[in-house]
């Protein structure tokens, strides 16, 4: 008989130990967009909330972008990068099909020997690393997880499509995940609906962008009503599985911090899941845009800078985009 393989030992739990971000320099105003789509201030603020939004410049890159914001991650759980085991980078906007963006923000942040992948679940993706993040330290195979949410959505934006120009929008978020004592991240909640990916989607792939003598430069299409009315009827559901799943109400919560998809999604699912006044409800989309992957840790970090939010608390968290993809956790606040 051969001898058997030892299993791995993970930590009973895991938590959030910390918060960072990245937001570029560059506020582009509402007018700005209607430069080149014919609409308004006026209509964007009615239907998506947006009032600005950041766009990355030619040095900030996913990468860059996630790095800054892990550092300061990193720095906030009072860790050195050589403490990280994994790096994972959720982003639908990398703009090398390989290496990965985590790849190059191991090397950033002066880490190489780290585990490094990136996950493509677009404005999921943050949501679902977490998942992934804490299964990782409590199966054994990480002791501390920096998960990155990272989008550069302005590379992918046509500038003149009226459904999505106004939307989109970049920067990053990280946490670190670490060891807990105590339950600190529920179980998740995911899924999708595999027969809605054109809901969501690139206008060409880079094969036939090629065969097509390089002619449309592949962007982002989205059917917004489409989205729209999927995402506030089955992230209800959603939320309160979720809600469920981690044994708690909404009477426990502190914080609801859901993808920054449209603000009016926001206000739908706060009606629908009849959240008591005194649960913080993330607003970053009002100043930042819809950032994808990137929206839940931006929103987490400014709340809790702001003093919005506090260690300690419990916030619950919907990502859901292009697949389409969902996932929810309710987590202890860092
Ligand atoms: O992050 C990943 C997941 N994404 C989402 O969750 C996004 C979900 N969808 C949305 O947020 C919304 O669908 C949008 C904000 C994208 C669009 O808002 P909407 O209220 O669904 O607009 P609509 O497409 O139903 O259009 C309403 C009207 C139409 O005019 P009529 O037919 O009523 O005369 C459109 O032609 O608004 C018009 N319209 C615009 N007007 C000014 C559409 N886009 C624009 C625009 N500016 N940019």
């Amino acid at each position: 008989m051969s001898a058997p393989i030892k299993a791995p030992e993970g930590a009973p739990f895991a938590r959030i130990l910390a918060t960072g971000s990245y937001r570029p320099s560059r506020v582009v105003t509402n007018d700005e967009i209607c430069q080149t789509i014919d609409s308004s201030d006026e209509w964007i603020r009615e239907r998506s909330g947006i009032t600005e939004r950041r766009w990355a410049g030619d040095d900030e890159t996913v990468a860059t972008m996630s790095a800054a914001a892990a550092e300061k991650a990193l720095a906030a759980a009072g860790l050195a990068s050589q403490d990280v085991d994994v790096i994972i980078v959720a982003t639908c906007t990398h703009p090398y099909q390989t290496p990965s963006a985590a790849s190059e923000v191991a090397s950033m942040i002066g880490v190489p020997t780290a585990a490094a992948v990136d996950i493509s679940a677009a404005c999921a993706g943050f949501a679902y690393g977490l998942s992934m993040a804490q299964d990782m330290i409590r199966g054994g195979s990480a002791g501390h997880v920096l998960l990155i949410g990272a989008e550069k959505l302005s590379a992918f934006t046509d500038i003149y499509d009226r459904s999505t120009a106004f939307i989109f929008a970049d920067g990053a978020g990280a946490v670190v995940v670490g060891p807990s004592s105590t339950p600190a991240i529920s179980p998740v909640v995911w899924g999708g609906d595999g027969d809605q990916l054109q809901a969501i989607n690139m206008t060409q792939n880079w094969v036939d962008f090629k065969a097509n003598g390089f002619d449309i430069f592949p962007t982002i299409s989205m059917n917004g009503q489409q989205v729209f009315r999927w995402a506030v009827s089955e992230m209800t559901r959603v939320c309160r599985e979720s809600l469920d799943t981690a044994g708690v109400t909404v009477e426990d919560l502190d914080a609801f911090i859901p993808h920054q998809a449209n603000n009016r999604i926001t206000d739908a699912l706060v009606r629908a899941l009849e959240l008591p006044d005194s649960v913080a409800v993330a607003r970053d989309i009002i100043t930042t845009g819809n950032t994808s992957a990137a929206s839940i840790p931006l929103a987490m970090d400014r709340m809790l800078a702001s003093g919005e939010i506090h260690q300690g608390g419990n916030a619950l968290l919907v990502g859901f985009g292009a697949g389409l993809v969902f996932a929810s956790e309710v987590v202890t606040l860092p």
